[in-house]
This record gives C-alpha cells, sequence and structure tokens, in this order.
C-alpha cells in the first residue's frame, strides 16, 4: 500500500511543484514506484515531469479520474518507476463540479459524500500499485488543497522564508488537522521544509530561525537556498539536464532527512 504524501502551502511561489518533482525523481531513482499527482490547475508539476504543454491532457486528466472515480485510464508514464496522473486548466472547474453535479463538458455526475474525499477514494483503485503517491497542490486552501490532504497520511509544508507565508504557516496547520479529523488516513504534517532561501538577505535567516523556534520538531535541517540549476529545473527537466547534480544536491539531503522521518513512524 503506497504512503501518500502531499506538498502545501495556501501561498504562491514557495517551491511546492519544484519540491513535488523532485521529491518523486528521487523516490524512482531509489527503486521505488511512484506516481505524481498533481492538483494545480496550472499544470506545472505536469510541465516539468511529462515535458508536454498541461493542454495536451485536456479530458486526460487528473478532473476526469475523480469524476469517474478511476484514475487508472489517465496515468501516463513519465520515468523509470514514475507515472504522472496530470492537470490541466479545467480542474479549476472541480469545485463547481462538486456543488452543482455537472461537469465542465455538462455530464451530469454526482458525488455522494464528503466532497473533500473525491481524491482519497480515486486513489483507492491504485495505492496497491506504488510504493509513494507524491501530491503537488494549489497555492490556496481550496476543494483541491483539502481533497489532497484528506489523501494522505503525510504533508510536507513548503516555507519560503517571508513574512507572508509565516502568516499562512498556522492556517494551513489547521487545514491539515481539519484532514487528520474528517479524512481516514490519519494525516499529519512530516515536516516544514524551508525552500527558495536568498542567503544574501538576513530578514530572511530570521523567518528561518523563527519558524525553527515555532516548529522545532517539525523543521528539516535542510534548507533550500535559491540556485539557478533549481530554478532551470522547469526549462530542463530531468533528463539529459547538464546541470541536474547541482539541481538536486540540496534536495538530497532533504531527501535522507524525510526517509528517515516516513520509516522511523
Ligand atoms: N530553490 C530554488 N532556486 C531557484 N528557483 C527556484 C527554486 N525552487 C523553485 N524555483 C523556481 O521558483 C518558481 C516557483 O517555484 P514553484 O513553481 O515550485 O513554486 P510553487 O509553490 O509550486 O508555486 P505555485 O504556488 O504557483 O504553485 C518556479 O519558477 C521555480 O522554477
Ligand atoms: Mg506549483
Amino acid at each position: 500500500m503506497a504512503i501518500t504524501i502531499t506538498m502545501g502551502i495556501q501561498k504562491g511561489g514557495c517551491g511546492k511543484s519544484t519540491t513535488t518533482g523532485i521529491l518523486g525523481y528521487l523516490l524512482s531513482q531509489d527503486g521505488y514506484k511512484v506516481l505524481a499527482v498533481d492538483m494545480d490547475s496550472q499544470g506545472n508539476l505536469t510541465e516539468l515531469l511529462s515535458k508536454k504543454p498541461s493542454n495536451e491532457f485536456v479530458q486526460k486528466s487528473v478532473l476526469e479520474a475523480m469524476q469517474r472515480l478511476d484514475p487508472t485510464e489517465y496515468i501516463v508514464p513519465v520515468g523509470d518507476n514514475l507515472d504522472l496522473l496530470p492537470a490541466n486548466n479545467f480542474l479549476a472547474t472541480f469545485p463547481r463540479w462538486i456543488y452543482t453535479g455537472v461537469t465542465y463538458l455538462g455530464e451530469k455526475i454526482r458525488f455522494e459524500g464528503n466532497p473533500s474525499m473525491i481524491l482519497d477514494e480515486t486513489l483507492e483503485k491504485v495505492r496497491d500499485d506504488y510504493d509513494f503517491i507524491v501530491i503537488d497542490t494549489p497555492p490556496s486552501l481550496s476543494e483541491q488543497t483539502t481533497n489532497a490532504l484528506c489523501a494522505s497520511e503525510y504533508v510536507v509544508v513548503l516555507f519560503e522564508c517571508s513574512n507572508w507565508c509565516y502568516s499562512a504557516i498556522p492556517n494551513f496547520m489547521d487545514s491539515v488537522d481539519g484532514a487528520r479529523r474528517h479524512g481516514k488516513r490519519n494525516t499529519k504534517v512530516l515536516g516544514i521544509l524551508r525552500t527558495m532561501n536568498d542567503v544574501r538577505r538576513s530578514d530572511a535567516k530570521a523567518f528561518n530561525e523563527m519558524i525553527a523556534e515555532d516548529y522545532p520538531n517539525e523543521v528539516f535541517k535542510t534548507i533550500i537556498t535559491r540556485k539557478a540549476p533549481i530554478g532551470r529545473l522547469s526549462l530542463y527537466g530531468f533528463d539529459e539536464n547538464a546541470e541536474l547534480k547541482q539541481a538536486l544536491d540540496q534536495y538530497e539531503n532533504f531527501y535522507k532527512e524525510l526517509m528517515e522521518r516516513v520509516k522511523g513512524r
């Protein structure tokens, strides 16, 4: 049975998609069978892993998988041991579908049950096929995010060292608590990853320290700094990327810490 990990924070541009892609890649390289699920209508994880425009997955995405409560037809292989359940802009119609029972194509499909549990139920069909499922979320506490949280055992909270991200953390932690109470997977925060750190900025250093004081047991020791090869992963991807090693080196340390926590639980 797969272990499911969601990357999240309701603040934009904190490294959620990058971290989801890298974690999926590192797990797959380590020999684990991995499914990466894109729950963000921006489709950034989809483009990072598939190297195709997310529009290529219109009517072939996680949205249709959830409407049919079966992802099998929509999963695409993107690497050795690595599969993707893609997303595109139409995922933005997910809430409208949930609350009207009408899909963006005009089909009448009603989900009977808690609307936050649709992804959890959908993934049920494939959990035994994978060792890990990693999920990317949008920068909001939307239905996509609550579905991802309720479908996950673990959550990695992304913290980009800024004031507005700092103020997003408590509400996000409350949402994880809500998923633990209402969902079936005993959802827990696995850790807080400090990302996109600008080593030249004293305020970033201060926020790093504040978050470690507030959440001493949650913060990962590894801090991911801003580094051009990490940013350029969105351009070059993982295959035949001459600077892949530089893009991944800090994330290798995060990966070790994460696996120690997963195995220790
Ligand atoms: N450590 C890093 N150093 C440099 N650039 C980075 C780093 N991590 C991510 N980036 C770049 O910063 C931007 C934001 O990262 P990413 O898209 O992963 O964040 P996100 O939290 O998923 O954003 P959104 O909230 O919009 O979904 C992207 O252009 C990405 O390529
Ligand atoms: Mg993203």
